[in-house]
């Protein structure tokens, strides 16, 4: 499985994204896209950075009705994006139609499911969400159903990448936001842990943003990460 690093360029347009990048144009490295470039720019800037050679993880965390989350799946899985994401919140139908949306698309991309935001504390799960089962049981569950309905994989905090493998097997993906270098702020992120964690708990990608875009030098950052997660 290849393990790899993801960068999240979550910058407000395409200039910035694209300045942000020519520091990295002799790497390629894989990116994400979230929503804030996505509905700044639209699929141009996809398109503009697959024909240059960037692996793009389109994470625009699809949730809605099964008929318009398969039409949108088409639409999204047209612009070669490598992968795509869509919240397990939205059950297993949504989940499903996702995924033949895809299949017409005729893409490769792999569509994996959110499970909890990492962002989503145990306290808010229960107190606000009005969710009793644990944490873990609940990612563990959203996992399941996301592997049943044909998904290659799941988001989920690296601390979750366990129980994911253990409930879905290895060769289903977790990719993991909520990564932080040791000693730095975790920010809105709940629940972190460092690129060398996450490579123990099991993680099969790591998404990392603001300790790569907001470091002094960003290069030097994503090497960092890259050396402590793959080695
Ligand atoms: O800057 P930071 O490293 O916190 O960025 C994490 C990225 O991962 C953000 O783009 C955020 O939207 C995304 N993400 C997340 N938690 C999820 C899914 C995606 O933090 N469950």
């Amino acid at each position: 499985m290849g393990k790899d690093v993801i960068i999240a360029c979550d910058f407000p347009g395409a200039r910035e994204c694209l300045d942000f990048l020519e520091q990295f144009k002799d790497r390629r490295p894989y990116i994400k896209i979230g929503m804030e470039l996505y509905y700044a720019t639209g699929p141009d800037l996809v398109r503009e950075l697959k024909a240059r050679g960037y692996r793009i993880f389109l994470d625009l965390k699809l949730h809605d009705i099964p008929n318009t989350v398969r039409r949108a799946s088409t639409v999204l899985g047209r612009l070669g994006v490598d992968m795509l994401n869509i919240h397990a919140a939205g059950g297993s139908a949504m989940m499903a139609a996702a995924v033949e949306g895809i299949a017409q698309s005729g893409s490769g991309t792999k569509l994996i499911a959110v499970t909890q935001l990492t962002s989503i504390s145990p306290e808010v799960l229960k107190g606000e969400l009005l969710i009793d089962k644990p944490l873990d049981m609940v990612v563990q569950q959203y996992a399941k159903n996301a592997k049943a309905a044909g998904l290659a994989g799941v988001v989920c905090s690296p601390l979750e990448a366990g129980v994911v493998h253990a409930a879905c097997g290895s060769d289903f993906l977790t990719v993991t936001p909520g990564v932080r270098f040791a000693g730095d702020e975790a920010g809105d992120q709940r629940r972190v842990t460092t690129p060398a964690m996450a490579r123990e708990l099991g993680s099969d990608y790591i998404v990392v943003g603001r300790p790569i875009t907001s470091a002094a030098d960003p290069v030097a950052a994503y090497e960092r990460c890259v050396g402590e997660f793959i080695g």
